[in-house]
């Protein structure tokens, strides 16, 4: 096992609207963990996002991708406004320019239904929602972005591209995952997310996630298909651990799964590769609730706690990874307690309030 690090260097990329507010409400508890933790965390903050390119034309300097590059991990607010975007018409997007150039493949997308929080599920068992969405994200339909065509104003093109490799690692990744949640309690089962049905790019995943499935005995794998995921997130999420599925898929179905524990303030997220990892809320830069201190910051909170833990892995601290887990327990806490009510579940507490609680409990 490596020697501990003891000082960890966070690059931290805040970006647009909410995005800095649920950072800022998050750096403090981070610090707060690692001074009672005897671990140090040197954050430093860098340029990048919407309104920085509307300023400089660059929507991720150079400098602040060697920063992210240099770090021991990135930790990530939000980027985007709708009505700033590219001649060509799509937005700017520092977290996929991100993800490609540090082949992040793992977009890893935990929801558990905390108790004491409103579930818009009126069947008890959605109490018991605990699954991973295990989104590729660096190919996909995504491999086509900046590449589309427009063909004389009368059709369009973008190209899915599924590779052996990207599927491998993905798989691979899915696989370990579920047996590592097997060790703390969960039924050790992945569901491979497509439509082998119809693309012969969908089958040739199915088929490379069933050739890592045989080396993973011990993890069930199951099959469903897109469409069919959709239903039975709504039907019987319960039954689900981890699931591995295509970017564009899985773009789509992680915002599914927030909704099922609340919404997109309470859904984490870690991007992560073999090299490097970023960590950032669900969630975007939220136009419509920016500027008004009501963002939900748990889904940013936790998502620091997806940091220390993948920090401890790497090198070998527990340190980090016990104060992953008071962060953890301090947030459930929070809403065990019935202390404090997001605006995003129709109460009155805002980031400052909630963070506020959450350190409290530390
Ligand atoms: P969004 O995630 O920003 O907002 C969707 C809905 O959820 C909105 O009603 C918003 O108010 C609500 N919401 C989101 N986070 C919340 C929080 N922490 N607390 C309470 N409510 C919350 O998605 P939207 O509106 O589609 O996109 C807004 C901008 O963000 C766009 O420019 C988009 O491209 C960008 N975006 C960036 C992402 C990233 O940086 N990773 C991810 C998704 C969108
Ligand atoms: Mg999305």
């Amino acid at each position: 096992m490596a020697t501990p690090k003891k000082v960890y260097q966070i690059a931290v990329l805040p970006g647009d609207g909410i995005g800095v507010d649920v950072v800022d409400a998050t750096l403090p508890l981070l610090q707060k963990v690692a001074d009672n933790g005897g671990f140090s965390l040197r954050f430093q903050s860098h340029p990048a996002g919407a309104l920085h390119y509307k300023a400089t034309g660059a929507a991720l300097p150079e400098t602040t991708f060697e920063a992210a590059r240099a770090a021991d991990a990135i930790f990530f607010g939000a980027m985007g406004w709708p009505e700033i975007r590219y001649p060509d018409g799509t937005e700017i997007a520092p977290q996929l320019d991100l993800r490609f150039r540090l082949e992040l493949y793992a977009g890893v997308r935990p929801v558990r239904a905390i108790p004491g929080t409103p579930l818009p599920l009126a069947d008890p068992r959605a109490r018991e929602v605990d699954l991973v969405v295990v989104r590729e994200s660096t190919e996909g339909l995504f491999a086509s972005r900046g590449k589309g065509e427009v063909i004389d104003d009368r059709e369009a093109r973008d190209t899915m591209v599924i590779t052996r490799a990207g599927c491998e690692r993905v798989h691979a990744f899915s696989f370990r995952l579920a047996e590592r949640r097997k060790r703390r309690g969960r039924p050790g089962r992945v569901t491979c997310v497509d439509k082998a049905n119809v693309f012969v790019s969908m089958a040739f995943f199915r088929k490379i996630f069933d050739e890592v499935a045989a080396r993973h005995p011990g993890i069930e794998a199951r099959h469903n298909y897109i469409d069919a995921t959709a239903l039975d997130l709504i039907r019987k999420p319960w039954e689900f651990d981890v699931l591995v599925t295509e970017n564009m898929f899985g773009d789509i179905l992680s915002d599914e799964t927030a909704a099922l524990v609340g919404g997109m303030g309470m859904a984490p997220s870690g991007d992560i590769g073999d090299a490097h990892g970023l960590f950032q809320p669900c969630h975007g830069s939220a136009p419509d609730i920016a500027g008004q201190g009501k963002a939900n910051p748990t889904a940013a909170i936790l998502s620091g706690a997806l940091m220390l833990d993948w920090l401890a892995d790497r090198h070998g601290d527990d340190a980090l990874a016990s104060a992953a887990q008071r962060l953890e327990h301090a947030v459930d806490e929070v809403f065990a307690s019935g202390r404090v009510r997001p605006f995003e579940f129709g109460g009155g507490d805002g980031t400052r309030a909630i963070a506020a609680a959450v350190a409290g409990n530390l």
